[in-house]
């Protein structure tokens, strides 16, 4: 959370800072700010302001700088309400230095009273200002910002990254990341940083993913990298980005998530063709041959994941342990990093994140790998911390994604957990050749299939109209579409600020139950499967208490049809891929009732898309 930017070169800063945090906002969007040095005074401009970038902007029409440095931060407050006086950039005490941070410095509190016995004053309630003082008490002393940063730095704790300049060094910004990303591109005689490479890609696809302890040195024509860790200067690999920039425009729709939805079938496709190969075999091109030998020996394994990726955790676990016989837990990584899980060689740890970036998802992998664990990361953003720090990787190919609310990443995990389970079972013998081929039969049909659902978006927003007035929602499913049931209310939850509760609908008479009257809808996701008749009766039993029924179901299931008061159906498919097309009627659900509320479906208030503070 937070998105940071930095320039210099040959550009006008402040534009090129605008166009890259409007590219990064899903990452916070409490207050905006750029600080650049005025090329015609000579000193720092600094135009910051509380709330959307919207506001920022507008503020920006009334200056006219001219700058060749600058950095710009978009702010998801962590200390601090959101304020002016708490929007990033963040000036030291000696109006000299100006800095952008995303993360936080644990060990603020101390250090900014130390600074305060010293005299130094103090504008904002952030842990930012403390590091932007630290830095500026060394300045002082040793005229020298890259010793002062190096020095500053050893002295805090948590995980953040920075980028900053000095007004008496025109010419260099400075980077630095612990755990939160920071990825420089790289251009001719200019030359950009940023927390994420959608940022970049307007101008470059040459670029340098920062490493943990790196503090890199950024001057329009060259950039030094020096390793805290290995106390050298190092040559970092420079990567080239394959993402597409027109990927991360809206193309004619009112929403990000509405395109996003939209991309699913081909994001399926994308998927199946570079994973599945003649119909009989998976291949993931990035696990060398000892990894595939290491997953022949494990005993267990652990999905591990926040969020949407956690909701795909629990279907990956149940095909994990369907197919491969293996015992699977699923855990949301904050449970799992402070529980101090028992792990050891035979271990198999899978941590799913979009991402590749969330706080407490990052700790999970690095407990998992210090007690021996195998780790393998499912992860969409390429070249992120986590899919750098597992042991081996697995992209998602589902392409940006900036609605914060998940859609194609998600679909893109079910699908690629649901093989790597297939994928493990033959391996370890646990399925048959034909029983695969059979799998893969199914499985290519769900690209179409999925591209069918997504007609049907007029009946799903003729359904929003009738509910969007309401304030609470029951999800109920079982097994594989349990975690539908969960992905479902979240959806709507996260976008609409409605209640909604996903649960097994086993346990409905546990419960949920209580709530059921005339007023009540609970949605009801009952595809083809080894419960359906156990759904069924679920479904009766909310009948005879007059709650409103929204069925998902196989179709030409009649019975189901006639008992709901909306039905939905998908194509026949097998239960365990059924998950891939039941979510695609709650996501629209869940966008047409945020749009009818007049929510902000893309940014919705409080969240982030990248969860960088644990
Ligand atoms: C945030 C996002 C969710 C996402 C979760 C995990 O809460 O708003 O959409 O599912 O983080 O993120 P990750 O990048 O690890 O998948």
């Amino acid at each position: 959370m937070c998105g940071i930017i930095g320039y210099v070169g040959y550009r006008n800063t402040v534009p090129v800072l605008v166009k890259g945090l409007e590219k990064l906002e899903y990452r916070g969007y409490d207050s905006a700010g750029v600080a650049c040095i005025d090329y015609q005074k000579g000193g720092i401009s600094l135009i910051k302001e509380k709330g959307k970038l919207s506001v920022l902007k507008e503020k920006i029409g009334d200056f006219s700088i001219e700058a060749h440095i600058g950095i710009g931060h978009t702010r998801w407050a962590t200390h601090g309400e959101p304020s002016r006086a708490n929007a990033h950039p963040h000036i030291d005490a000696s109006g000299k230095i100006a800095l952008v941070h995303n993360g936080i410095i644990e060990n603020y509190a101390e250090l900014k009273h130390s600074l305060q016995k010293k005299r130094v004053r103090f504008l904002s309630q952030t842990d930012t200002e403390v590091g932007a003082n630290l830095i500026g008490h060394y300045y002082r002393k040793s005229r020298k910002l890259f010793d002062a940063v190096k020095r500053a730095v050893g002295e805090l704790h948590g995980f953040f990254a920075f980028v900053l300049f000095s007004k008496e060094d025109p010419e260099t910004l400075i980077a630095y990341k612990r755990s939160n990303p920071l990825v420089i591109g790289l251009g001719q005689g200019e030359n950009f940083v940023a927390s994420d490479v959608t940022a970049l890609l307007p101008y470059t696809r040459q670029v340098i993913y920062l490493e943990d302890e790196d503090l890199a040195v950024i001057t329009a024509k060259e950039v030094s990298v020096y390793s805290l860790k290995s106390k050298s200067w190092v040559r970092r690999h420079v990567s080239t980005v394959h993402w597409d920039a027109s990927q991360a425009q809206k193309q004619g729709f009112p929403h990000f998530m509405l395109k996003e939805m939209h991309e699913q079938p081909e994001v399926l496709k994308k998927i199946l063709s570079k994973k599945i190969q003649k119909g009989k075999s998976i291949f993931f091109d990035t696990l060398d041959k000892k990894f595939q030998q290491s997953l022949r020996k494990i005993k267990r394994v652990s999905m591990i994941s926040c969020g949407t990726a956690y909701h795909a955790g629990l279907l990956g676990s149940i095909a994990i342990e369907q197919y491969t016989r293996l015992p699977c837990r699923t855990q949301v990584s904050s449970e799992f990093r402070y529980g101090d899980p028992i792990l050891d060689h035979e271990d198999l740890v899978v941590l799913i994140t979009q991402s590749g970036e969330t706080a407490d998802t990052l700790a999970a992998l690095r407990e998992a790998r210090s007690k021996g664990a195998i780790t393998l990361a499912v992860v969409n953003v390429v070249g992120s911390t986590v899919a750098r720090e597992a042991d081996a990787v697995i992209y998602t190919h589902a392409g940006p994604e900036i609605g914060v609310a998940s859609t194609k990443a998600y679909i893109a995990q079910l699908s690629t957990l649901i093989l790597l389970a297939f994928h493990i079972a033959r391996l370890r013998k646990t399925i048959s050749l034909s029983e695969l081929k059979g799998l893969l039969r199914e499985f290519k049909k769900i690209p179409d299939q999925c591209a069918k659902m997504l007609k049907e978006n007029k009946k799903f927003e003729e359904c929003a109209q009738k509910h969007y007035t309401r304030r609470n929602f029951l999800y109920l499913g079982r097994g594989c579409n349990y975690p539908t049931a969960l992905e479902g209310a979240l959806k709507l939850k996260e976008i609409s600020y409605a209640h909604a509760h996903g649960y097994a609908a086993g346990e409905m008479k546990h419960g949920p139950i209580a709530l059921i009257d005339h007023e009540q809808p609970v949605i009801c996701i009952a595809p083809d499967s080894t419960t359906y008749d156990k759904m069924i009766s679920n479904i009766q039993e909310i009948r005879a208490r007059d709650g409103i029924v929204i069925a998902i179901g196989t179709k030409g299931r009649k019975e189901l049809e006639k008992m709901a008061d909306d039905f939905f159906p998908i194509p026949k498919t097998l239960e365990i891929l059924s998950p891939i097309l039941t979510v695609v009627p709650l996501q629209f659900f869940a966008y047409h009732i945020a749009v009818l509320n007049g929510r902000d479906v893309d940014q919705p208030r409080n969240l982030a898309k990248s969860v960088t503070v644990e």
